[in-house]
């Protein structure tokens, strides 16, 4: 089996981080959430990933290449994103005459794909989908099941759903589907929707099965979901100390990296500091992952997520924010006092 990891996109959901990053690697718990797809596509026996990149196609090679894989990984590049089919007729080479499993490489799972790839094996479909149920159909693809669970049509985004169950981001095919979406037109928000192209397997008499997720599953398109995927990870997390910790208190499940200096302070986990941070007179909170090189001092953060060489001093209680990289906070000191901001376009601050 090959895997297709899409990795491309505007994330204009998540702007201002996506400003400067691509929004499949803003990390969920000190992790790129890319990465926890990669993972799954290879555990469930991935030999050859093709990762489709779009935008910031540099930073995804570059992180990718930074860490030994167990399959052959390519980069394929999509230029303008114009939808999740489009990038199957990207892929169209890659892909040949193989099986393959499609994940957005935005979304995590827990517990993986090794269950789902085994029905599809068994059931031998032309697509098996995965779904979940959710509160919000409306914000994704739906899926209409007959009394056997079988898929019997599926809508995008549709303003009265047909039911809760929402289509997962992680779809197997066998190649018909290529077939498939080069068969059908682009949607009303301009994109080649791989919803319709299922859609059309099912028009033209073709067998699609649905494997419904028994544990979470998180698209992390906007920061609360990026919050919440955080707390999910943080949740399962083995507590490990490879820091020095002095005149400070530990309690609960706390991963601290190599080479942190903890110093009178205290950690409440489940929370995760990458390698090399330094924290002073703080308080790191439950639900919080603060990536490497950080400097945090005076102040108290919870569930959040800090990324790597922020600073943050005297900053007061950081409650569920999103902090991206090299990022300073710190009290001015001077007077008049106010806060005195210097903030990209499309930021947030809840004062
Ligand atoms: C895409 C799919 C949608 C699916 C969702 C899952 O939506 O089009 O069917 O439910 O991913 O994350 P998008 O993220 O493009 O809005």
């Amino acid at each position: 089996m090959k895997a297709l990891i899409l990795s491309g996109g505007h994330g204009t959901r998540l702007r201002p981080i996506t400003h400067s990053q691509q929004k499949q690697l803003i990390p969920i718990a000190n992790k790129p959430v890319l990465f926890y797809a990669m993972e799954d596509v290879i555990e469930a026996g991935a030999e050859e990933v093709g990762v489709i990149v779009g935008p910031n196609k540099d930073q995804i090679v570059e992180t990718v290449r930074s860490r030994d894989w167990d399959a052959k990984v390519e980069f394929i590049f999509q230029g303008e994103p114009a939808g999740l089919a489009h990038t199957i007729l990207v892929a169209e080479d890659f892909l040949g005459e193989d099986e393959f499993v499609m994940y957005l490489g935005d979304n995590v799972i827990k517990g993986g794909i090794t269950r789902h790839s085994s029905i599809f094996r068994d059931l031998g479909p032309d697509s098996l989908v995965l779904l979940t149920e959710v509160n919000e159909p409306q914000r994704f693809g739906v899926a209409d099941l007959d009394e056997e669970g079988r898929v019997k049509r599926l809508v995008e985004k549709p303003q009265i759903p047909p039911s809760n169950y929402a289509l997962v981001g992680i779809y197997f095919f066998k190649p018909l589907i290529i077939e498939a979406c080069k068969s059908i037109e682009p949607s009303w928000r301009g994109e080649l929707e791989i919803t319709d192209a299922i859609q059309w397997l099912i028009d033209n008499g073709h067998r699609v099965e649905a494997s419904i997720v028994d544990g979470w599953w998180k698209d992390t398109g906007k920061s609360e979901d990026i919050l919440e995927a955080n707390r999910l990870i943080l949740d399962e997390i083995e507590p490990k100390n490879e820091g020095e910790v002095k005149g400070s208190r530990i309690f609960g499940r706390a991963v601290i990296g190599e080479g942190c200096i903890i110093e009178s302070s205290t950690i409440k986990g489940p929370c995760i500091l990458g390698d090399g941070c330094r924290i002073r007179e703080s308080y790191i909170g439950p639900y919080t992952a603060i990536n490497r090189n950080c400097d945090i001092e005076g102040t108290e953060i919870e569930d959040s997520v800090v990324m790597e060489e922020c600073s943050i001093s005297n900053a007061g209680r950081i409650t569920e924010s999103l902090i991206g990289k090299n990022v300073k906070i710190r009290e001015s000191g001077r007077r008049p006092a106010g806060h005195r901001l210097i903030v990209g376009d499309n930021s947030e601050i809840l004062l």
